[in-house]
């Protein structure tokens, strides 16, 4: 064993990892292409300027940051919604909106090692830029359940939570409290289940809510019906609308079955304004599979101008565990089109021109890279996953004839190399 490890949280990859990560990457990037998502990516190391923000969110203290050699301050980006807000605020002039983005990039947080959270993942995001309409939160949630449906789960296996920050600001504009105490209050609100209910209070007491507010706010957010937080917002709240608005869109954009509402997810970062949801199995083994929500101020915090914008962060640990779990395993074995062996040096020749004929005709191909035996040579095969399999001996060379085994059913047809495929 060498002493070498990757880094503590950090993974390798090894072929099998690999497969299954690319099978789950072509997943999200073939949704984001059917739902009508534009590609585009950044650096991985960001400024800390642009990543650093003082509201106290756990992501600011699990910032990879060093200085490069010139002193610069930089970090290891610990999630992509500040570099898309930095690229958008460097067009914003010349950029047509709404836009719709999509990325799949490694992120990093120092975070405390527990299941589901490691010190790197990737993560698929999906954002629209310059769209008030809550069909924006429509589309993005509808595709990414349809990126899991694809992946084989379905409504009975996750659920996606939504609830608002808005109706939490309409709460508090209520109760008299300052909209300065607002994302500190959010922020503190979404630790609950992480540190005790009186932790909670505490920290909402800094903020200067009263223990009737604090009683309040915790009332309204075990409510599991819509209609029951109207009865205390009042019908005409506008944050109240945008809720029911987003369940009628997703009934008829068929993710209905998806949806259910909660107002206790909040979501730990500051920049979020409007409804926010996140992912989770239904068994409750498992962290978010994904989360995300409105965000219409982060483009002026940057320095741009103010533009309505809705995404998500959907991570590669935890779907991945949660497909492990239920035995469903993306991209399977190993597999290759044909494989080609040979019994001597003498019969490689025609074992070459068979598999330079197969590679042009664009199928995937292993060549044996020295002689084997017979036996060896299909017991390879079968471990390459290999569809078809060819065997060349001297006869074989010498009639440049060739046998095509079929290695599901072992049927074999007889081949030159101008009748192969
Ligand atoms: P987030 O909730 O911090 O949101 O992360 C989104 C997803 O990334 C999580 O639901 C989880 O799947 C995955 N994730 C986050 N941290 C880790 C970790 N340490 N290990 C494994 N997986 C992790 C954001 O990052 C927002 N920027 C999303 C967004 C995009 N909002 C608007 N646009």
């Amino acid at each position: 064993m060498s002493e070498f490890a990757a880094p503590r949280g950090m993974r390798d990859f090894y072929p099998e990892d690999w497969r299954a990560r690319e099978a789950l990457f072509s997943t999200w990037r073939q949704t984001a292409e059917r739902y009508g998502f534009e590609g585009w990516d950044s650096p991985v190391v960001e400024t800390m300027e642009l990543l650093e923000r003082k509201a106290g969110e756990e992501i600011s203290e699990q910032i990879y940051g060093f200085e490069d050699k010139s002193g610069r301050r930089l970090a290891l980006r610990p999630e992509l919604t500040p570099s898309l807000a930095r690229m958008i605020i460097a067009r914003q002039g010349s950029l047509v909106f709404p836009l719709k983005w999509s990325a799949i990039g490694q992120c990093f947080r120092y975070e405390r090692m527990t299941r589901g959270r490691k010190r790197e993942h990737y993560q698929w995001n999906l954002d629209i830029v310059g769209e008030e309409s809550i069909m924006a939160e429509a589309e993005v949630i509808g595709a990414a359940v349809c990126a899991l449906r694809s992946l084989g789960l379905n409504e009975t296996q996750f659920k996606v939570r939504v609830g608002s920050r808005a109706v939490l600001s309409e709460l508090f504009a209520k109760s008299g409290i300052g909209k300065e105490h607002f994302m500190a209050c959010c922020l503190a609100l979404d630790k609950r289940g992480k540190i005790t209910e009186e932790d909670v209070a505490s920290l909402l007491t800094g903020e200067g809510l009263t223990p009737v507010d604090i009683e309040r706010v915790f009332e309204l957010l075990a409510i599991r019906s819509i209609d029951h937080v109207a009865e205390r917002l009042g019908d005409d709240s506008p944050a109240i609308g945008q809720l029911r608005e987003l369940f009628a869109l997703a009934d008829t954009l068929g993710f209905g079955d998806y949806l259910t509402f909660d107002l206790g997810v909040i979501r730990g970062l500051g920049y979020y304004t409007g409804i926010v949801f996140e992912a989770f199995d239904t068994a409750g083994k498992f962290r978010a599979i994904f989360g995300g929500g409105r965000y219409d101020s982060l483009l002026k915090v940057l320095g741009g101008e103010r533009m309505p914008s809705v995404g998500l962060g959907f991570g590669d640990v935890v779907v991945q565990e949660l497909l492990a779990d239920l035995g469903i395993v993306p991209g399977g074995n190993r597999k290759i089109d044909y494989a080609i062996g040979y019994m001597t040096a003498d019969c490689r020749a025609l074992a070459m021109q068979a598999a330079m004929k197969i590679r042009a005709k664009g199928h995937s191909c292993d060549l044996g890279l020295s002689p084997e035996k017979a036996k060896k040579f299909f017991g390879r095969a079968d471990k390459l996953g290999a569809e078809k399999a060819i065997y060349i001996g001297p006869s074989e060379a010498e009639s440049e004839k060739f046998n095509v085994k079929t290695m599901a059913g072992g049927e074999t047809a007889e081949k030159t190399i101008d009748q192969l495929i």
